[in-house]
């Protein structure tokens, strides 16, 4: 079955990390994201994947070229104007002709896409929607359905007065290629808004995959930490976590004798770790250095950034090429790539700084 996976939204809740990189390339234990995506396709031997194109296009294509390293036959289709999630699929109809899978290119999960192509067949659906329970429906897309998963309504980010369920729609559907048919060509059109109310109220039959696996939609600044920290708390089958206290080293790293480490740690290659820095619960990519007494923690840096001496830096995600001068102190913040925190300053909590700026202000 080929996969069409939708890459092509603005990745706006995760500014000022989407200002020059798409959402579905950011890293992930240091790795592009999608590579994760891929990976779990390919264990449910779905490797001819469409990748529906917008935003910032050309990164994309150009890390993962044919697909062929990562075991998977690659399409890039790039929309000029974007077409909304149901116009990005019509406007790769021409690679459709059998049943297909769609995906959100944001979503986690280890849900049982095997399992769910099988109930699609059995219960001869046009359309079947996996669902996911959720804490706080009122970010998704509200799906209702009947004893025997026919899904009897839909209600995209509803209001909390509207939310009788929690299960909702898990970004991933199979389709029959006919659906195609119903949807407009070149015109922004929707499945969750659009589609799916359309094909409900021709009586179409469309279907529920409910599943309890491990599922993110890590879209945002704070699931984006989330996924992080759920991947190192082992929440996922798809990552195993380094055992608290041992670090996962990539090569030509250093670590100095008297850096200590709590909780699980992961390490790129070319890092180095300088003494008295305390690591806790934190991903550090490639080509970082991490100077004296420093100390990280529940923070994601990607790579070749230098945190400086005394830095005090939690719960934050910090991108490419950042420099925290000696003594900052950076809680709760996102900085994009090539920021500059002056020495000393303290950030204000939640700040986000957008790539290229200095911070140096004190901000209480
Ligand atoms: N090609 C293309 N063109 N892709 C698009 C476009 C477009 O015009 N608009 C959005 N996308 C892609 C995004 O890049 C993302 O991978 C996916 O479509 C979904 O868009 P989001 O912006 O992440 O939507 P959401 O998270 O608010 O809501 C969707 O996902 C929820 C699950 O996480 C909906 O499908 C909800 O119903 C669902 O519950
Ligand atoms: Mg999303």
């Amino acid at each position: 079955m080929k996969a069409v996976i939708l890459t092509g939204g603005k990745g706006t809740r995760l500014l000022p990390l989407t200002h020059n990189m798409p959402k579905s390339i950011v890293p992930v234990l240091n790795i592009p994201f999608l590579e994760h995506v891929f990976r779990y396709l390919a264990t449910h031997q779905i490797r001819d994947i469409i990748l529906a194109q917008g935003y910032l296009s050309r990164p994309i294509q150009s890390y993962f070229g044919d697909g062929e390293q990562f075991g998977v036959r690659l399409k890039y289709i790039t929309e000029a104007t974007p077409l909304g999630t149901a116009g990005a699929v019509k406007n790769v109809e021409g690679y459709l002709d059998e049943p297909f899978l769609v995906l959100n290119g944001d979503i986690f999960t280890d849900l049982d896409i095997t399992a769910m192509i099988d109930s699609h067949r059995r219960n001869r659906a046009k359309v079947t929607i996996a669902l996911t329970p959720v804490a706080d429906p009122t970010s998704y897309g509200l799906v209702l359905t009947n004893p025997d998963n026919g899904i009897t309504s839909f209600l995209e980010k509803p209001t909390r007065e509207q939310a009788q369920t929690n299960m909702i729609n898990a970004g991933i559907y199979v389709l029959e290629p006919d659906v195609l048919g119903q949807i407009p060509a070149q015109t922004s059109f929707s499945f969750e808004r659009e589609l799916f109310p359309l094909l409900l109220s021709r009586g179409e039959p469309c279907y529920a995959f409910p599943a309890a696996d491990y599922w993110i939609d890590m879209g945002t600044v704070e699931k984006y930490l989330q996924l992080h920290r759920d991947l190192l708390n082992g929440q996922s089958s798809q990552f195993t976590p380094p055992v608290p206290g041992e670090i996962v080293v990539g090569e030509r790293s250093f670590i100095h004798p008297t850096a200590r480490v709590e909780g699980r740690v992961i390490i790129g290659g070319g890092c180095t770790i300088g003494p008295n820095v305390v690591l806790k619960e934190a991903v550090v990519g490639s080509g970082t250095e991490i100077l004296a007494g420093a100390v990280v923690e529940e923070s994601v840096i990607w790579w070749d950034s230098v945190v400086g001496r005394r830095v005090e830096l939690q719960g934050s995600i910090v991108a490419d090429r950042c420099i925290l001068h000696d003594g900052s102190v950076v809680r709760g913040c996102v900085l994009g790539g090539g920021v500059s925190i002056a020495g000393d300053c303290r950030l204000g909590v939640g700040s986000k700084i957008w790539p290229d700026k200095t911070a140096g202000i004190e901000e209480g």
